[in-house]
């Protein structure tokens, strides 16, 4: 069973196996139509020949511009406007939107809605990097709530509900909360508790589920963030569900706590007035494929992944981690398409088995720290080369471990402080200059830089540069964690607000 209302209470109960948009591009794609209207390529006649044999002509005739009568134009309801619609209904909101540049663009469109100027929301401290962007595109500012920490694999987890609701007794005025579910390592947060914090304090809570857009389409996942009281998602629908790199999904629930047409409003102003068809028809067919056969996907990924997970498990010096973690601080359920690996019994870093899975048998992960691996599976994951994965794991293992441990860099962030002078808006904005880190503490960061680990921001625009900041980041990149974010990788130089400039 899953706990999305596509089956049963649906406004058009047999709508789910079409995909109305997908239909409508493929109807006018391949029936010979004279194009003249953009793209300049004309279906692909007129596009360089390497173009045309690198993605097919069957692509470049579904390359079609929006304003199509049939597609887009024409009498209401449009294939696009009922795309769209049996998006919100597999999903159970009450409005989705589709999206041509990523949850990025979710993301913006919701700080546009919903952190105007003077609007200060709550957001977790290590949220996507677009969350802080849509915070200087809409002049909004933001109380910050940690996540749980791990220090021992040097790993953010999610936000617990008595940290929101100690951020929203500091912050008792904001509409809203942001928080992340689930984190890069699958970790989902207690969503529920925290739409009760959210809601108890009149606020709206949103959920970043930009990794979960499977949840909730298998009862092996973690419910969907709607499902559990949340009142806005944004679902990264390319990350595991099949969509087009690029395409995602923004979903807002029937829940009135968010308003429809602000977002609306803000989807239209971040968007291109050509928005790729391409991406579109992947996101339609990709909820086809969700709603309908996602249960029975789902299911055979889930087995074949329980089955890689123990082998991996069983390879001396490495554990995959799973649902024994649930329970743990910001921890109320676990991802299956997740391969998370522990390998510091190994004696190596992740970064060199990464290095080693990719010289020997050319495999690619999605992460590697200093602890861990990060492997992400699809929704229809390839079952023998999970088998074949068991395998030359642990033929790398055995070739490259050392004896000893590895520790996981860095200690919590959680005990820097931070203070925030200007919005992020300012800082992004103001005239800045670029000086010595020496000569930075007590100017103001221009710039958002996040050690990676731990993931979570150490500095954001519109933040004093302390000299423990500064220490700290020099520590993490002396370690070798990366800086996210940073304009000097390396740190020497940081960009800083000229203030007289912003007074
Ligand atoms: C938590 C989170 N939110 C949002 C995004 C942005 O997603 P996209 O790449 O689809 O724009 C990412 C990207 O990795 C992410 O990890």
């Amino acid at each position: 069973m899953t706990d999305v209302p596509h089956r049963g209470v649906t406004r058009e109960p047999a709508a789910q196996p079409t995909a109305p948009y997908l239909e409508a591009i493929t109807a006018y794609g391949f029936r010979g139509s004279l194009r003249f209207h953009v793209p300049g390529h004309k279906g692909g006649e007129g596009a360089d020949p390497g173009l045309r044999t690198a993605l097919g002509d069957r692509a470049l005739l579904l390359d079609v511009p929006q304003d199509i009568e049939g597609i887009d134009v024409g009498p209401s309801p449009t294939p696009y406007e009922r795309a769209e619609q049996l998006a919100a209904e597999a999903y159970g909101a009450q409005r989705a939107w589709f999206l041509t540049n990523g949850a990025t663009q979710g993301n913006h469109a919701l700080c546009l809605a919903l952190a105007p100027p003077g609007t200060r929301v709550i957001l977790q401290r290590n949220s996507h990097a677009s969350l802080i962007d849509g915070l200087v595109l809409s002049g909004g500012t933001a109380r910050f709530v940690a996540p749980e920490y791990d220090v021992e694999l040097g790993m953010a987890h999610g936000v617990t509900p008595d940290a929101l609701a100690e951020a929203f007794d500091r912050a008792p005025e904001a509409p809203a909360a942001f928080i992340v579910s689930p984190t890069y390592y699958g970790m989902a947060a207690d969503v529920g508790g925290c739409a009760e914090v959210a809601h108890g304090a009149g606020a709206a809570l949103i959920v970043d589920g930009a990794w979960g857009s499977h949840f909730g389409f298998h009862a092996r996942l973690p419910r969907s963030p709607l499902a559990l009281g949340a009142d806005a998602m944004i679902a990264s629908t390319h990350k595991i569900v099949g969509s087009l790199t690029q395409s995602a999904m923004l979903l807002v629930a029937g829940t009135g706590r968010v308003d429809v047409e602000a977002v609306a409003r803000g989807v239209r102003l971040i968007r291109s007035t050509s928005p790729s068809a391409l991406l579109m028809a992947s996101l339609d067919a990709a909820r086809r494929q969700l709603a309908v056969h996602g249960e029975a996907l789902l299911d055979r990924t889930i087995r074949a992944a329980a089955v890689a997970r123990e082998a991996i498990d069983s390879v001396p010096g490495c554990s995959v981690l799973g649902e024994d973690f649930v329970g743990r601080p910001g921890i109320a359920g676990w991802d299956p398409l997740r391969v998370v690996i522990d390998v510091r019994g190994t004696g190596c870093t992740g970064y060199e088995v990464a290095a080693a899975l990719r010289n020997a048998y050319d495999i690619y992960v999605e992460l590697a720290t200093h602890a861990s691996l990060v492997l992400v599976l699809g929704i229809g994951q390839p079952v023998d080369a999970l088998e074949r994965l068991a395998h030359d794991f642990a033929e790398t293992v055995r070739q490259i471990a050392r004896t000893g441990t590895q520790n996981a860099i860095s200690r919590p962030p959680a005990a820097l402080s931070h203070e925030t002078v200007v919005s992020p808006r300012d800082a992004f904005l103001g005239r800045g200059e670029t000086v010595a880190v020496a000569d930075a503490v007590g100017r103001i960061s221009c710039e958002s830089i996040a050690g990676y680990p731990p993931g979570v921001p150490s500095l954001l625009p519109g933040e004093r540069i302390s000299a423990e900041v500064v220490a700290y980041l020099r520590e993490l990149t002396s370690e070798g964690a990366r800086l996210h974010g940073a304009s000097d990788p390396a740190f020497q130089t940081v960009r800083v607000l000229i203030e007289d400039a912003s007074a």
